[in-house]
């Protein structure tokens, strides 16, 4: 890991699987050893990644507490609200793409114009993040993904987005309105509330999460249908549904990489492999899903006409992705509109020119410039 940090990365499915169940792996960095010991420094890339307080980062009954409270603001009816809101954003990212083919003469990079602004809006919407405040969240959240950045500079940029998420919860603490933000500020279980801290924390957590890897679900899936006209072909004749293909991208390339961080408790075996208690384990959400063990011989190809598109992109269990139906949502509204509007587009560029993004968390491209047709 950056800075020389080791750890134990669960690659199968099965080892994936036996780690999410078993008791003996956590998620309280007390049991972490070597941090423990001091020996990771306060400035390691990560590190925020370490010491939040929110239901990512714990166990057992606070796990239960943080998630309910959070949950309680982000229901299925929320979403479902969201969904015609989600299709004009879409109808007018769509538009803006078209006008820039004609600035550019035809090629334009689809992750700005398209990926990222599009689950950008959606979550600032939702959390009613100021306009003059999103371009400046957008930057900050991308930069928190990127192990490639200084120690400093991602010190820097995590006291950045603290400072912007505080002041966005002191403005609709004075102003409530109808968002999640407002929401999250009045949750309660009985006498239980968030505190100033958890609160934060939960919003670096939804809006973080909620940015960066629903923006590479986007890109990767167009990048998969791009270089599988095949497939494209079954999803335009209505031979297969979308959110089948939706699915086998999350399996074949999905963003998740190598989610930080669970701990063992004691000695503990996944899938025959031993390891010693206070060692620090990333999830391989990504590779669990090419394992031939799990998938077969064909694991490592795209086809959404494979029988079983089951998957663990979203996790499984306890720490289940809470906002796996949004990220289904948007993307099943984007991708039909997007080839539908523009049935001759095309990669600009080889697919093996694409330049991978600096980061073991999640798994995607740079850029990804295309052809309308
Ligand atoms: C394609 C898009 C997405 C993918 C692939 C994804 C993936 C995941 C994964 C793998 C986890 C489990 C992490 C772990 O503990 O190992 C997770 C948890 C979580 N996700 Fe997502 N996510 C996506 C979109 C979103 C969105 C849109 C939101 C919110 C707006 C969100 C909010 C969360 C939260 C709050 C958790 C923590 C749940 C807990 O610890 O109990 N995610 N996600």
């Amino acid at each position: 890991m950056p800075g020389d940090v080791t750890a134990w990365a669960a690659t199968t499915h099965a080892a994936v699987t036996e780690a999410l169940a078993h008791p003996g792996v956590q998620k309280d960095k007390r049991h972490w050893r070597a941090f423990n010991a001091g020996e990771i420094p306060p400035d390691w890339p990560l590190i925020s990644w370490i010491i939040a307080e929110n239901m990512l980062t714990s166990d057992g009954e606070q796990h239960t507490r943080l998630r309910k409270l959070v949950s309680q603001a982000f229901t299925p009816r929320r979403v479902e609200h969201l969904r015609s809101g989600v299709v004009g954003i879409v109808e007018g990212l769509l538009d803006g793409m078209a006008a820039e083919a004609e600035r550019t003469g035809g090629v334009v990079d689809l992750k700005p114009h398209f990926a990222q602004p599009l689950p950008t809006t959606v979550i600032s919407d939702l959390f009613g993040v100021s306009r003059q405040d999103r371009g400046e969240l957008h930057r900050l959240v991308g930069v928190f993904f990127d192990q490639s950045i200084t120690p400093e500079a991602a010190m820097a940029t995590f006291f950045e987005l603290w400072t912007l998420l505080t002041a966005l919860v002191a403005a609709k603490r004075a102003a409530p309105g109808d968002d999640l933000t407002s929401a999250l500020i009045a949750a309660r279980d009985e006498q239980d509330r968030l505190s100033e801290d958890e609160l934060i924390w939960s919003l670096v957590l939804i809006i973080s999460a909620g940015y960066e890897t629903t923006v590479n679900l986007i890109t990767n899936a167009v990048r998969a249908l791009l270089t599988h006209r095949d497939q494209l072909k079954l999803l335009d004749s209505g031979e297969v549904e979308w959110s089948t293909a939706v699915e086998e991208v999350m399996r074949w390339d999905g963003p998740g990489g190598f989610v930080p961080m669970r701990y063992t408790t004691g000695e503990v075996e996944l899938a025959g492999v031993r390891i010693p208690a206070g060692e620090p384990l990333l999830l391989g959400y990504g590779s669990a899903g090419r394992d031939p063990e799990r998938h077969g011989d064909t694991a490592h190809l795209f086809d959404i006409t494979r029988e079983d598109t089951s998957h663990l992109g979203f996790s499984r269990g306890r720490h289940y992705c809470l906002g796996a139906n949004l990220a289904r949502m948007e993307v099943n509204e984007a991708l039909p509109r997007l080839f539908e509007r523009f049935p001759g587009l095309e990669l600009a560029v080889p697919v093996e020119d694409l330049p991978p993004l600096p980061s073991i968390i999640v798994s995607g491209v740079e850029s990804l410039p295309v052809r309308l047709g």
